[in-house]
């Protein structure tokens, strides 16, 4: 081939010599210019199949961001939603706390998968969609894909784009059979799914202990929203850690490499870069500690001195020793998940538990199911 050719480039803009990362986010490019003029009523399917996520509300999460922590560190008890957490620094810091050894959360859930994949494959229909909510880097996913074969359809929801594009351009080469329609959404707002999952069974799958991070009534909603947004004949894979003993709960919120400390720092670190803020990182400190009465372990950030900070155009005052609340990380028990299950109209329909430290995967199906119309 001449050298030419291989420069040449096609009706995207690729050309041969590029890797398979950078042709993906050409792509991506590409097709967001071509939905950039569109009005905010035809973006209401917020993505095109194949691996080329678009996001349409990218302006409409930085004016979120700013208000919440405009609102957030205004608040008498200062807090920020741990949404903000997962900028692109934010994403690979989540990642590498996901290998330390304290943090066991992703170590046990993972293992648990491998031991049910095949089981869980048996419940998922021929032709299906995989909807993820809060899909990262879909490393857990590629064992659910590896088991079951049918899955036609893959829609990773996230809300790091840069997360997002990674996986999605791996998954692509990886499964080239599946249509992947990569979603970057804000999952604890109202959502829709693009338009490739409908019209085909759809199963839901939420991992990570992730719905532990929401407060009750947000798991709730969440879980209503699901259930709404993935039909009556769905079924949710969700992912919970359990209740357990207070040490092993504390290494995995404060890990002894200060992974999870630079993790929750760098919100800070992202506020000044994005608001213009002038946060000192090394002006707070890390704290995790168990809460009894919510059943949470809490992630705070705690101000080590009297401080003034500018952020957002607005000024906020911290006095030494005092918290800014940045996470909740909620554990059940079998009965407690089940309860708040069945609050947002869901079922459990098995429960899997994984060697210790324990964490559950439960399937939860509709409780009004049309099941019995069917058999009738
Ligand atoms: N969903 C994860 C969890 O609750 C998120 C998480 C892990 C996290 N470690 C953290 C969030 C530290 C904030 C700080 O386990």
């Amino acid at each position: 081939m001449n050298p030419a050719s291989s420069r040449r480039r096609d009706q995207y803009g690729t050309s041969a010599d590029e890797t398979l990362l950078d042709q993906y986010l050409r792509l991506r490019q590409h097709t967001q210019a071509l939905v950039a003029r569109l009005n905010h009523e035809d973006m209401a399917v917020h993505s095109v199949p194949d691996a080329s996520p678009i996001d349409t509300q990218a302006d409409a999460r930085d004016t979120a961001f700013a208000a919440d922590v405009i609102s957030g560190l205004s608040a008498r008890h200062k807090q920020l939603p741990p949404k903000f957490f997962y900028d692109a620094t934010g994403s690979r810091l989540f990642e590498e706390i996901s290998r330390t050894d304290d943090y066991y959360v992703t170590r046990s859930e993972t293992a648990l998968l491998r031991n049910i994949a095949a089981e869980l494959a048996a419940g998922i229909p021929q032709g299906a969609a995989l909807v993820e909510f809060g899909s990262g880097e879909s490393a857990k996913t590629r064992l659910l894909l590896d088991a079951a074969p049918q899955l036609s359809h893959y829609v990773p929801i996230d809300i790091s784009a840069d997360a997002l594009d990674q996986a999605s351009a791996m998954l692509a080469r990886d499964y080239p059979q599946l249509r992947i329609t990569p979603v970057v959404a804000d999952f604890t707002g109202h959502f829709q799914l693009p338009s490739g999952a409908e019209g085909r069974p759809r199963v839901g799958f939420f991992s990570g202990s992730t719905i532990g991070n929401f407060d009750g009534e947000g798991a709730v909603r969440f879980l209503v929203s699901a259930r709404q947004a993935l039909g009556d004949q769905a079924a949710l894979l969700v992912g919970v850690d359990l209740v357990k003993d207070e040490a092993t709960l504390s290494a995995a919120y404060d890990d002894s490499q200060g992974v999870t400390a630079r993790f929750n720092k760098n919100l800070l670190i992202r506020i000044n870069r994005e608001l213009g803020g002038d946060f000192d990182p090394d002006a707070f400190d890390h704290l995790a500690f168990w809460n009894p009465v919510h059943s949470r372990m809490e992630m705070h950030l705690v101000s080590r001195k009297d401080q003034i900070v500018n952020a957002a155009g607005h000024t906020f005052a911290f006095r030494n020793g005092e918290r800014l609340h940045t996470e909740n990380s909620h554990k059940f028990t079998i009965d407690s998940f089940a309860q708040l299950a069945a609050r947002a109209g869901w079922s459990v329909a098995d429960t899997w538990i994984s060697d210790e430290p324990r964490v559950a995967i439960f399937r939860l199906e509709p409780h009004e199911s049309n099941d019995w119309s069917e058999r009738s």
